[in-house]
């Protein structure tokens, strides 16, 4: 594919925004520019956005009567295929399944998500779109978050979980106005979605949709990503609360770009159409993200603390152990799995705790986790630290029997429990919170 330069500036109109400003910087890329033929709806607000020609406009319309942001589901027509351009941009190994594990930056994409800004493809993670008019309350139903409380434009993290209230994954949400839109981990799509499927009662009307291989997942994590948006004109996210999203179109195609990077409460993450998803990551490139492969996402994953399906997430764990207490919604009534996190919460039955563990060695996950001789806990994942000489775990550890700050032993190797971002920033409902 021959690398098109293509010049590039990305522009956005708002509501308060009257006029497109372009960005002067002479940047490699694509042209986002509006597009007549398709109407994106926004909150209630009307606007027209202006095209303006060889520029890479992010454009935002609405029309109350204007049809719901819509995905083509049929094979795009690729004007830059995505896989092609992050070879040309540095990707090095490609598993079989087109997951670019490395650009051969792993230290400097770690970085970058903690100085500057990075962006993850993570395409082949899976959306599952929801439709029909009883989705708010078929999700709300069958998941820990509370949907009637969100309105469209807002989004959450949610979890999926037994009726046992045992975990099977956590899912980003968005509510948009005729669809909830739910990104979950590679692994758990397909059985997610046969499980929803099978839970729709003959009057229900939900329709369910796996929309992977129709779009595109980006993230954009680290301090600077406020200033890659600032820069594309889509500023108006920048300081939204996690979860608010907002539809724009590139080159005519929509592009849902939301508040949050999955495992951060920081950074951005853009849901787009194949056909302009390798301009975009051009584009975002050219603004200074650094391109961060599979392999240094997870260990990022690991540092973050947010807790995997097959790892922290499975039927060993329940979702208040697993520490998801901002997905868990208390007072919304009646939810699959809602009668034993009620009678966790009432007994304090919660057992034990996910911790991050510094490590001066590697260790194997599923490993016990000791004190003086005796099993408090279990490793579950593993990452090589943020140094070679570093290394970093997750591991479930008994209440009462550590905290942070203590010792434990994972064979003879000595590690250190810590706090982690993801999870320290869960708040711990009590029996009289309301949530
Ligand atoms: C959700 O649960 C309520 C209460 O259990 C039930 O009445 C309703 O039919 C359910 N709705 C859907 C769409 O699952």
């Amino acid at each position: 594919m021959a690398t098109m330069a293509i010049p590039l500036c990305f522009s956005l109109s708002t509501v308060t925004t009257t006029t497109s400003t372009c960005i002067t910087r002479k940047l490699p890329c694509c042209s986002f520019s509006s597009s007549s033929s398709r109407q994106f709806h926004y909150f209630h607000s009307q606007f027209q956005t202006k095209t303006q020609k060889s520029c890479l406009l992010f454009s935002t319309s609405s029309s109350s009567s204007s049809s719901p942001i819509e995905f083509d589901l049929s094979p795009p027509s690729i004007d830059l295929d995505l896989l092609e351009t992050m070879k040309e941009l540095g990707a090095e190994k490609i598993s079989e399944d087109g997951v670019v594990e490395t650009f051969g930056n792993d230290h400097d994409a770690i970085q970058a998500a903690y100085n500057g800004v990075a962006v993850v493809d993570l395409s082949h993670f899976g959306r599952i779109r929801v439709t029909g008019e009883d989705r708010v309350q078929f999700l709300h139903n069958q998941t820990t978050a509370n949907f009637e409380a969100l309105s469209e434009g807002q989004g959450c993290d949610t979890v999926f979980v037994t009726p046992t209230a045992r975990t099977i994954d956590i899912a980003h949400a968005w509510v948009m106005k005729s669809a909830i839109t739910l990104l979950v981990s590679p692994i758990t799509c397909r059985s997610i979605t046969e499980m929803l499927m099978k839970y729709i009662f003959f009057a229900d009307k939900v329709e369910i949709s796996d929309i992977t291989k129709q779009t595109c997942f980006f993230v954009l994590t680290g301090p600077k990503s406020n200033q890659v948006m600032e820069d594309l004109n889509l500023g108006e996210l920048v300081g939204q609360p996690y979860g608010t999203h907002r539809h724009y179109s590139v080159n005519g195609t929509p592009v849902t770009i939301g508040v949050g990077s999955v495992i951060a409460e920081d950074g951005f993450s853009m849901l787009l159409s194949p056909a302009t998803a390798g301009s975009v990551w051009k584009t975002l490139l050219s603004h200074g993200a650094v391109p961060m492969g599979a392999t240094a996402w997870e260990r990022f994953r690991v540092f973050q603390g947010r807790p995997a399906p097959g790892k922290e997430l499975s039927d060993e764990f329940n979702v208040l152990e697993a520490g998801l207490w901002n997905a868990v919604s208390l007072n919304k009534g009646c939810y699959k799995g809602q009668e034993t996190i009620s009678r966790l919460i009432t007994y304090d039955g919660v057992k034990q705790k996910l911790y991050g563990i510094e490590l001066p060695a590697p260790a194997e996950p599923g490993s016990p986790i000791t004190i003086d001789g005796k099993k408090v806990g279990k490793l579950t994942s593993y990452a090589v630290g943020k140094t070679e000489s570093e290394h970093f775990g997750l591991g479930y550890i008994k209440k009462r029997t550590a905290s942070a700050g203590d010792k434990v032993l994972i064979g003879d190797t000595v590690g250190t429990l810590v706090e982690v971002p993801y999870l320290a920033r869960q708040t711990p409902l009590t029996k009289s919170s309301t949530a």
